[in-house]
């Protein structure tokens, strides 16, 4: 099928910032490739590629801090007002990368006095940019979610179990105007949500399941598709960027199915998916990971049982069923072996999983049959050092968190030495790990509706980054 085939709309230019992205996998304190990124190279990549001058950029950029907060003086080119609304959101992403970029250079916060969180310390690759590009999100985000479709295969999903944050974030995104981020109109959108969820098409469409071809990918794919066809009929924003800046979000294993028939269509698409498997197609400088969290019916996490990390008794702590190949090498080599590492695979009677996890010091977070696990937000709820022994998972928020500050990494070949590494971690560096697990804690809590820095300002900062990394303009 050649539907969208079409090279990028003569309306618009697709350009895409090779560099920008950089930008926040670089530590604040290494000056070579801060300088590298300031150097200008990504305005100048835009400026060949999307016929703007590099004057009309920098005019942009013409902007004054105000000390006291976010304002700037504006530019009196007239401009503003006569500007397309895609010249308009044009122009203020190009002064968020401006912001982001000075906020790198000068290794400094603005804007403090608004914000009752400021990100700081290691756990951040940097905490700068991240601020900055926070700050910037709050002020600007739009999202617009197509209202086409109907319940339950649109615009609803589970809010609990393992699925759950499939349907949070649609609910929250969804729910009639309550999201600051929830664009009234179309024209003023950063991003398009197609609110699908994927665990409901799987509920409700693969009836009856009995033999192996009633699990065909193929009718989610044609779902998934004819959707796209009515949207990118009715309006321009589907093929004006071939989909750059559109998304759905899964946390069904099928979740990365939906691209498989027709790789061409989704091919700048953003997939925010929770089986993140780059060997499975996962990419991470185009899809978005996002966290498992497995939410008790009614509730938006466990009860809290963490202990403080002297009262810790237990080394490491996993329970949980047999399923996929690491958790059967795990299992087999520490299933009720040993008191330090506690591994079973179904908690004795009247044990409390939440409780042992909160007097872990670190929690095994192996991949099942699929390579995301709940186990991770779990240790992290819990104060437990998450251990993530799985291959090929691009781990959530990895754009902006250093997740070997805060949790451990064991390669499945040496699962058979869990103990010895783990008992060879240090006071000072578990103590590090411990708190860092406490500080990063908030980025992982989810709050309806989403408070700065929660899981939900995550998931769609990590999607404003990737609109960021790109610019449309008119041609
Ligand atoms: C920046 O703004 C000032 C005052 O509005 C103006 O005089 C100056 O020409 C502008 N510079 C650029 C590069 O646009
Ligand atoms: C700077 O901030 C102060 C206090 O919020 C405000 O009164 C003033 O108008 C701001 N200046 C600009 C240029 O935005
Ligand atoms: C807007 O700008 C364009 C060219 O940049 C000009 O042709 C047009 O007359 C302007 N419109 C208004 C309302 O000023
Ligand atoms: C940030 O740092 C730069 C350079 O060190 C300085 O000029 C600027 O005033 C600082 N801004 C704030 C808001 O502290
Ligand atoms: C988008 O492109 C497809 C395929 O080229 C075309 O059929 C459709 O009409 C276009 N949509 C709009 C709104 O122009
Ligand atoms: C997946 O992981 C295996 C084992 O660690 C490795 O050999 C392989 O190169 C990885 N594949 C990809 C696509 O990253
Ligand atoms: C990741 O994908 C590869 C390739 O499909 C597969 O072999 C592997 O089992 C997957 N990992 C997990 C944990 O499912
Ligand atoms: C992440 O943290 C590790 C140490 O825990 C450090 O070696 C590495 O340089 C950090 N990476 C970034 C991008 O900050
Ligand atoms: C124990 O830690 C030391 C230093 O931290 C390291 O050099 C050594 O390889 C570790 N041993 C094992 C078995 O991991």
């Amino acid at each position: 099928m050649k539907l969208f085939k079409s090279p990028l709309s003569s309306l618009v230019f697709l350009v895409f910032f090779l560099n920008f992205f950089l930008v926040l996998f670089t530590p604040s304190h290494d000056d070579h490739h801060v300088i590298h990124v300031h150097s200008d190279t990504s305005l100048t990549i835009s400026s060949i590629k999307g016929n703007t001058s590099p004057q009309e950029l920098v005019s942009i950029h013409n902007e004054t801090y105000n000390s006291t907060g976010l304002k700037w003086i504006k530019f009196g080119h007239g401009m503003k007002k006569n500007m397309t609304s895609l010249k308009r959101i044009e122009e203020g992403l190009a002064r968020s990368r401006a912001f982001i970029q000075k906020a790198i250079r000068n290794k400094n916060y603005t804007s403090l006095a608004t914000q009752s969180f400021v990100p700081k310390g290691s756990i951040y690759r940097n905490p700068h940019a991240f601020h900055q590009s926070h700050v910037e999100m709050m002020k600007r985000l739009k999202v617009w979610v197509y209202e086409e479709g109907e319940q339950p295969l649109v615009h609803d999903g589970p809010v609990n179990n393992k699925y759950s944050i499939e349907g949070q974030f649609i609910d929250e995104m969804d729910m009639a105007n309550k999201s600051p981020f929830k664009a009234h109109d179309p024209q003023q959108a950063h991003l398009f949500l197609l609110p699908f969820s994927i665990s409901k098409v799987i509920r409700y469409v693969y009836k009856p399941r009995r033999s192996r071809s009633d699990y065909d990918p193929e009718r989610l794919q044609r779902l998934v598709e004819d959707y796209i066809n009515v949207v990118a009929n009715k309006y321009p924003y589907w093929n004006r960027t071939e989909g750059a800046d559109h998304f759905l979000v899964s946390c069904h294993d099928w979740g990365p199915r939906v691209s498989y028939a027709n790789p061409e269509l989704f091919k700048y698409f953003i997939r925010v998916l929770c089986n993140a498997n780059t060997s499975e197609g996962f990419e991470p400088n185009r899809d978005v990971s996002i966290p498992e969290v497995n939410l008790p019916v009614g509730k938006l996490g466990p009860p809290d049982m963490a202990q403080h990390l002297n009262n810790r008794p237990i080394l490491a702590f996993f329970a949980g069923g047999a399923h996929g190949k690491i958790r059967k090498k795990l299992l087999k080599r520490w299933k009720d072996k040993d008191k330090e590492v506690e591994v079973h695979e179904y908690l004795p009677k009247g044990e409390d999983y939440t409780k042992l996890m909160g007097q872990s010091k670190f929690c095994l977070c192996p991949s099942g049959h699929e390579v995301a696990s709940p186990r991770v937000v779990e240790a992290i709820y819990a104060g437990c050092v998450p251990v993530i022994i799985c291959d090929n998972y691009s781990l959530p928020f990895s754009d902006v968190l250093n997740w070997s500050e805060f949790s451990l990494e064991i390669a499945v070949v040496r699962i058979p030495e869990i103990k010895i590494i783990l008992q060879n971690v240090s006071k000072d560096k578990y103590r590090k790990l411990y708190y860092n697990v406490r500080r990063v804690r908030r980025h992982f809590v989810i709050n309806r509706p989403a408070k700065a820095f929660d899981l939900m300002h995550m998931i769609l900062h990590s999607l404003w980054l990737r609109r960021l990394n790109f610019q449309l303009t008119p041609s």
